[in-house]
């Protein structure tokens, strides 16, 4: 594989059945002081981004990282069984199993602290895209793109995600991709 931090997962392409011999991850918690995984250089870089960001006064926390098939699966489950989310939103918000980011353990769902609380429903982080916005802006010096823009619905098959983030292992790359707008899949067919 060219890179194997360019793997393209999306609704059309699914992970690939010996990904994890290709990666390595690693355990550690998440906000909620659950064991997930991540990818390796994920975390290191995840980590110096948080630390980046504290300094400028905004603190993200690490909700969601690595995700298996089952995982997604249950995900996929609770979201399309409540009452107030159904299939309409599953199809905007949820990958379906087998065919999610999140099984490369190179996505992050960040959240946000803000005052000691913490902000995670994803209405009230599309309420404060000013914050959003200013973690963007930083996301390229680590080596991370935002995986699902604003606009660019029809090309990534999902609704706009300020809270998804994607490492691609190249700060080159990710500064080139962010620079231009684009999304991996415009990125990989250019
Ligand atoms: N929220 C993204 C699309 C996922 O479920 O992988
Ligand atoms: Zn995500």
């Amino acid at each position: 594989m060219r890179n194997k931090y360019l793997v393209l997962v999306n609704k059309k392409s699914k992970i690939r059945d010996d990904w994890e011999d290709i990666i390595q991850l690693v355990r550690i918690k998440n906000v909620w002081s659950e064991d997930i995984k991540i990818e390796k250089e994920t975390y290191k870089q995840y980590i110096s981004l948080e630390k980046a960001l504290k300094e400028d006064g905004i603190n993200i926390k690490l909700d969601s990282a690595y995700r298996s098939v089952q995982s997604q699966q249950e995900l996929w489950d609770k979201w399309v069984n409540d009452p107030e989310k159904g299939l309409a939103y599953v199809k905007k918000f949820v990958a379906a199993p087998g065919y999610s980011e999140h099984h490369t353990g190179l996505a992050i769902d960040i959240c946000l602290e803000k005052d000691g609380e913490l902000i995670y429903d994803n209405d009230k982080m599309l309420a404060d895209i000013e914050t959003f916005l200013k973690i963007h802006a930083k996301l390229a010096d680590y080596g991370f793109i935002l995986r699902y823009l604003k606009g660019k619905e029809d090309t990534t098959g999902y609704s706009y995600e300020p809270w998804h983030i994607r490492y691609v292992g190249s700060k080159k790359i990710a500064k080139e991709i962010m620079e231009n707008n684009l999304t991996l899949e415009e990125y990989l067919t250019t």
